[in-house]
């Protein structure tokens, strides 16, 4: 029959997540730098589905946006937010007169892989069982639904809240993750009722209602419990993000990674390092960073969607953000590179040094306390200490182009636009307003004058004698 293969993911996400204490929705907060709900989303990806359904409710508009760039999935509304069942129920209208799998992801249930979930749907699929529920044995089972079985079969889920005593030592736990066959599913939905602690109305219900109709009933028990964990406060989101963390240092230390201390140092998932760096405490490597082998990081140093070449140092306390850096260059410390910058080969770059949109030279040096923003620097230029680029007169921004060879004495400022020629001089503490010609010394400063004597006359005036 047509359809009846076809996969519709939908997922849970419209619920207020009160143990969080936020105004901002549960499933936006972040686990190692991205938001649960992307993290859901892209599980969901690796079952191909036909359709995503993404249940919203409270701050819907704001779980929207974030997710606006996503292609091709849909968005239903639940208001008020009745509990599970309910919200499930609204993802109705986007499938009827479809058929086939309703694979059901909790928005707070953040780690599960793709493979568990493509195993989810062989297994409902190969036992063609109505419902499939993914569940687990944990040692500390409070707050979740616990899998009530008779003679082996589940006969029902019943809830922290509402469960018995004996039932309260049931180890196996609900997941919050199900594969449906979308046949029966919306018709039982139905006749859900909410007499229960929390007066909601609970998707695992279903699962008794399915017994009852003689509906086959399947569980799919996974080994690591770890990612069926679900987040209802900040502290589980601690403990999540840190799970999170671990594994990726994990990965990255059998790929010949040195770190000194893995516990404090945080390295988003999406970031790569080759073999041989070695990672310092503190420090922190977001978004699509990619670093290069035999690096050295040095502690509190702060990298987000770089590029870092082979056998680059970078000591402690700098700030890198969407800039390139070629081999062999050194950083910092205390160096703070801006959004389109790039470091040659070999280049040096110290303490308290700002670049912003500049393109340094291989082997060029910039070793204190200067702003280059908007520049070109050539190859092999000597930056002196205090040197400033001003590139900006309060409308535009303007570049300075500093050609190979050149040295600008210290405390210069460079008033852009200006070019400083090749291996030209410009004079300790100028300030450039004109094209500085290749070859030539520039300088710009008042002349000095000594004055003879002036201190002693000082003294005469002030009646000291
Ligand atoms: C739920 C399960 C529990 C399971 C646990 C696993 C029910 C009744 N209980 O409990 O058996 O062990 O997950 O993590 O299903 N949501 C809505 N609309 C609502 C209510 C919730 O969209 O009206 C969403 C939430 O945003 C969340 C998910 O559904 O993403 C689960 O809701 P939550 O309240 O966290 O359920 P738990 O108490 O954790
Ligand atoms: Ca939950």
């Amino acid at each position: 029959m047509m359809g009846v293969d076809q996969t519709h993911v939908v997922i849970l996400a419209a619920g207020q997540g009160t143990r969080m204490k936020s105004a901002l929705p549960k499933v936006l907060h972040q686990i190692a730098g991205r938001p649960m709900i992307e993290r859901v989303l892209q599980t969901a990806y690796a079952v191909n589905p036909d359709t995503i359904t993404v249940i919203v409710g409270h701050q819907a508009e704001m779980v929207r946006i974030q997710l606006g760039t996503v292609p091709n999935i849909g968005f239903a509304l639940q208001e008020p937010q009745l509990g599970t069942a309910h919200a499930l129920q609204q993802a109705e209208p986007l499938l009827t007169g479809r058929l086939g799998t309703v694979v059901l992801l909790s928005g707070d249930v953040p780690l599960l892989s793709g493979g568990t979930l493509k195993r989810l749907v062989d297994t409902h699929r190969g036992s063609g069982a109505a419902a499939t529920v993914v569940t687990a044995t944990v040692e500390r089972p409070y707050g979740y639904g616990r899998i009530v079985r008779t003679r082996g079969q589940v006969s029902r889920i019943v809830e922290e809240r509402d469960a018995s005593l004996s039932q309260r030592k049931i180890t196996e736990i609900n997941s919050g993750i199900y594969a449906f066959d979308l046949a029966p599913l919306f018709d039982a939905l139905r006749s859900i009722a909410s007499q229960n602690a929390q007066g909601e109305f609970y998707l695992t219900d279903v699962i008794a209602i399915y017994r009852r109709r003689k509906l086959l009933v399947e569980t799919l028990l996974i080994d690591d419990a770890q990612e069926i964990r679900g987040i209802n406060s900040r502290s589980e989101l601690a403990e999540v993000s840190r799970l999170v963390r671990q594994k990726k240092n994990e990965e990255l230390m059998a790929a010949g990674v040195t770190f000194i201390d893995p516990a404090t140092t945080y390295v988003d998932p999406d970031a790569e390092i080759a073999a041989d760096t070695v990672i310092h405490p503190g420090v922190v490597i977001e978004g699509k960073t990619r670093i290069g082998s035999a690096c050295e990081i040095q502690a509190y140093v702060r990298i987000l969607d770089s590029q870092i070449g082979d056998r680059v140092t970078i000591n402690s306390f700098c700030l890198i953000s969407g800039a390139h850096v070629a081999a062999g260059a050194a950083l910092g410390p205390f160096a703070h590179l801006r959004p389109g910058t790039t470091v040659g080969e070999n280049a040096k770059v110290g303490n308290f040094v700002e670049l912003k949109n500049t393109n340094f030279g291989p082997r060029s040096k910039v070793n204190h306390l200067s702003y280059l923003g908007d520049a070109t620097i050539g190859a092999d230029v000597n930056v002196g200490a205090g040197t400033i680029t001003c590139n900006y007169d309060g409308v535009n921004k303007h570049r300075t182009v500093v050609e190979d060879g050149a040295f600008i004495g210290s405390d210069s400022q460079l008033i852009a636009p200006v070019t400083v020629g090749k291996g030209a001089y410009v004079a300790a503490g100028s300030s450039i307003t004109q094209n500085v010609p290749a070859g030539a010394l520039g300088i710009a400063r008042g002349r000095q004058n000594n004055v003879d004597g002036w201190a002693e006359r000082r003294k005469d005036r002030s009646g000291k004698t």
